[in-house]
């Protein structure tokens, strides 16, 4: 949509505002039962109106519902039962009260001078004061839903459950879990944003999600509703979910019926702690809801009724020292947004990744996510949010008490044929191989270029010699190591697939940038973005994708790509238990022994074959107790 057509629509909307909304007036003194579902407060044409709504058995909320059922605004997330009752009361507060008179939700405006309440055809309700003046309105305090002709603004938050969905200063749109783990943002261009002055996010009757502020010229537009301008006595509105989900969604008038047409998070099982605390998120062949699930027969649900709140082991780590070992999760990955970022993510190879953990007693999961960034996850006992796909080139690994359990193989690992699954799979190989490749030439560019004559060279890469088996088995970092690696170090070490060449990682690399850039624009569902910006305006999404999609089959599917492999460490350091400071000190004496990186025997980071569990435990208890071999 050209920018005049919404500046325009925006306008006609302010109009709309202005002067059309007519209200119903309520009285002081009135009030709702629970007890009857069909007495209301109802807006002058009925489109909306203040009732109890029943959600379970005996679950009661007092709501502002749109014509035929749908809630748009509740007083209270918590629940009354059948006895409860919504005042509007004399002292001029409205007040929701359970059976027992306890109040759970009052509107603080008690000796403000309210003198009548209303509700308009708009939705708000509102508290009016001597002069008519609004004292406190519903728009002003929304729940988890904004409607059409409500202002969000920065001093707002939709709440829902764990969840909260904020618009910050610069425009940018957040989406936080236990509000700190910010797992979605939306940020506009950041020529504009530095200049906003008071920004409001609006959702425009017609399905326009869009960012209004003084300073712009027109407004941005964030999201379009998948059925926006279609249909007529349509109601849309935008709703947090209790799933952590931003919807927007439409309903026809009376139908009491909402229709999904807009989420933030494309793909449910990326919402933050969507299968609770060690809960893996997947999807089976069956539905295209996500299922929740545990990552092991080692682990049970903390709720048997309701996989949604996660899972616990059957034993606790603390409770085997010795015997604690690695549970490996292939297309498995456990989500880490900020601020975890900057504790819990590393530069290591795919065998260092689940062997730092394993060593290291507050972490408690790790992910290698093996996507062409050589980065690995290392996940502290605090929430782990996990998701399984087929089409995720990421393993992860859970700390657990041997020996491993695996789930039956039905379950997390059933393969889903469905198309979007295959797209996606497709854009993880292109992008990994196209990651790879150019990581592979700027390994031969950078090396010949600064580093091959450096002095500096062989003396760094001696500091950072590895723990290393005779038999091949995966490498060690030792704690010094890490913890150096803080301090920005940019050197390198270990190897690529290929043998004994050196090469560095080099993330700020721009192509590789904009690979990944170009991935997640596609997950995040915003094809529009990786289009050229000056085409985007013309273009029909379906067209790109179905072209995409085309362009996609007809390529033979390459090999899988091997797992990234290299042993440059950077990052924060970790916090170490005493458990790895035993194991440091282990590493400390054998690399005293251990052969320059240079040397081939050094080089088997990633590249040698991972170790049965068997192997595993055995590696895990020779490495925790070093004196006492089982
Ligand atoms: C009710 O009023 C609103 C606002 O004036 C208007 O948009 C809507 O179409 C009306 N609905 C009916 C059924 O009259
Ligand atoms: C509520 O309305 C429905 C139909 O509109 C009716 O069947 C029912 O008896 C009413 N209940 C009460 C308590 O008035
Ligand atoms: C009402 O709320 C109070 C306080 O939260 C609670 O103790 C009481 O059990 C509730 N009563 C009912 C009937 O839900
Ligand atoms: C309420 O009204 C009284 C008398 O008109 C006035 O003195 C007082 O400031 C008002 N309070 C508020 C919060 O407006
Ligand atoms: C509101 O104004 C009316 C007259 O204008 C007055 O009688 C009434 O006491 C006022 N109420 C409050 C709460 O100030
Ligand atoms: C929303 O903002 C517009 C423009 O700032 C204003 O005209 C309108 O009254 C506001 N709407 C509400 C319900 O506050
Ligand atoms: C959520 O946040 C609160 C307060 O910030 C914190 O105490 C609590 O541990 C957090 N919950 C989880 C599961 O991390
Ligand atoms: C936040 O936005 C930035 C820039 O668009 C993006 O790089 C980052 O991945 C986003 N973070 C999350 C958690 O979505
Ligand atoms: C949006 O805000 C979040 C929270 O402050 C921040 O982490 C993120 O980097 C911001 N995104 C951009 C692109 O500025
Ligand atoms: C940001 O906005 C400016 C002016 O509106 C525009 O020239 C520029 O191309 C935009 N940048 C991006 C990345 O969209
Ligand atoms: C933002 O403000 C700066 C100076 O304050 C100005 O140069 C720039 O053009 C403004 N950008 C927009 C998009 O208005
Ligand atoms: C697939 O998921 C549905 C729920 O979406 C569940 O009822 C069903 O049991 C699952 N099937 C399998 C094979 O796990």
């Amino acid at each position: 949509m050209p920018p005049e057509t919404s500046q325009l629509s925006l306008t006609l909307l302010s109009l709309t505002l202005l002067f059309i909304f007519s209200s119903a007036t309520i009285r002081l003194g009135s009030t709702l039962y629970a007890s009857n579902l069909n007495a209301s407060w109802s807006s002058p044409n009925g489109t909306f109106s203040v009732s109890f709504i029943q959600d379970g058995p005996s679950a009661y909320f007092a709501a502002i519902s749109y014509a035929g059922g749908v809630p748009v605004w509740k007083a209270s997330q918590r629940a009354v039962d059948s006895s409860g009752s919504f005042h509007l009361l004399s002292s001029g507060t409205l007040r929701l009260v359970n059976g027992s008179g306890a109040t759970v939700w009052d509107s603080s405006t008690e000796n403000r001078n309210v003198s009548s309440a209303s509700i308009d055809d708009s939705g708000n309700l509102v508290l009016l004061g001597n002069n008519s003046v609004s004292v406190w309105s519903s728009f002003d305090n929304p729940s988890d839903t904004i409607v059409p002709s409500q202002n969000f603004t920065t001093r707002k938050v939709l709440e829902s459950g764990k969840y909260s969905f904020t618009l910050l200063q610069s425009g940018n749109l957040t989406l936080k879990w236990n509000n700190s783990i910010i797992y979605w943002n939306n940020s506009l261009n950041s020529s504009i944003e530095s200049n906003l002055t008071s920004p409001v996010l609006r959702l425009q009757s017609i399905g326009i999600l869009s960012i209004v502020d003084p300073t712009l010229p027109s407004a941005v537009i964030v999201a379009y509703s998948s059925d926006y301008a279609e249909g007529s006595d349509i109601l849309r509105f935008l709703r947090l979910d209790t799933d952590g989900n931003l919807r927007i969604y439409s309903s026809a008038r009376g139908s009491g019926t909402t229709t999904k047409r807009w989420a933030a998070v494309t793909d449910q099982c990326q919402v933050f702690g969507y299968c609770g605390n060690m809960g893996i998120c997947s999807y089976n062949d069956t539905g295209s809801d996500p299922v929740c699930g545990c990552p092991s027969q080692n682990f049970e649900l903390v709720d048997a009724n309701d996989s949604k709140q996660g899972c616990k082991r059957k034993v606790e780590i603390e409770d085997c020292p010795g015997s604690a070992t690695m549970l490996e999760l292939p297309h498995t990955k456990f989500l880490t947004f900020a601020p975890e970022l900057t504790s819990q993510v590393f530069f290591v190879g795919i065998s260092a990744c689940r062997l730092n953990c394993l060593v290291t007693g507050s972490c408690v999961a790790s992910t290698s996510l093996s996507d062409g960034t050589g980065l690995c996850y290392l996940k502290t006992p605090d929430f782990v949010s996990g998701f399984e796909n087929p089409a995720l080139p990421s393993t992860s690994y859970v700390k657990v008490c041997g020996p491993v359990l695996p789930n039956p193989s039905s379950n997390m690992q059933v393969l889903d044929d469905r198309k979007s699954w295959r797209l996606r799979a497709w854009i993880v190989v292109v992008v990994v191989v196209a990651t790879l490749l150019v990581l592979v030439a700027l390994e031969g560019g950078l090396w010949y270029w600064c580093c091959r004559n450096s002095p500096k060279f062989g003396g760094l890469s001696a500091q950072y010699a590895l723990l290393e088996y005779a038999s091949g088995a995966p490498v060690q970092f030792s704690y010094k190591e890490l913890e150096r690696s803080t301090k920005g170090f940019k050197e390198k070490l270990g190897a690529g697939v290929s043998g004994r060449r050196n090469f560095e990682v080099s993330p700020e690399t721009n192509r590789k940038k904009f690979s990944l850039w170009a991935y997640e624009e596609f997950e995040k569902g915003n094809v529009k973005g990786i289009v050229d910006k000056r085409l985007a305006e013309d273009v029909d999404i379906e067209q790109v994708m179905r072209a995409i999609q085309e362009g996609i089959m007809e390529i033979e599917r390459p090999p899988a790509p091997k797992a990234f492999t290299e042993g440059s460490v950077s990052g924060p350091s970790m916090n170490m238990s005493s458990n790895f400071s035993a194991v440091s000190t282990f590493a400390a004496s054998a690399s005293a022994s251990a052969p320059a990186p240079s040397s081939s025997s050094s080089l088997q980071i990633g590249v040698s074959p991972l170790p049965s569990d068997r192997n595993l435990e055995r590696t895990s208890s020779s490495l925790l107790r070093p004196s006492n071999p089982n």
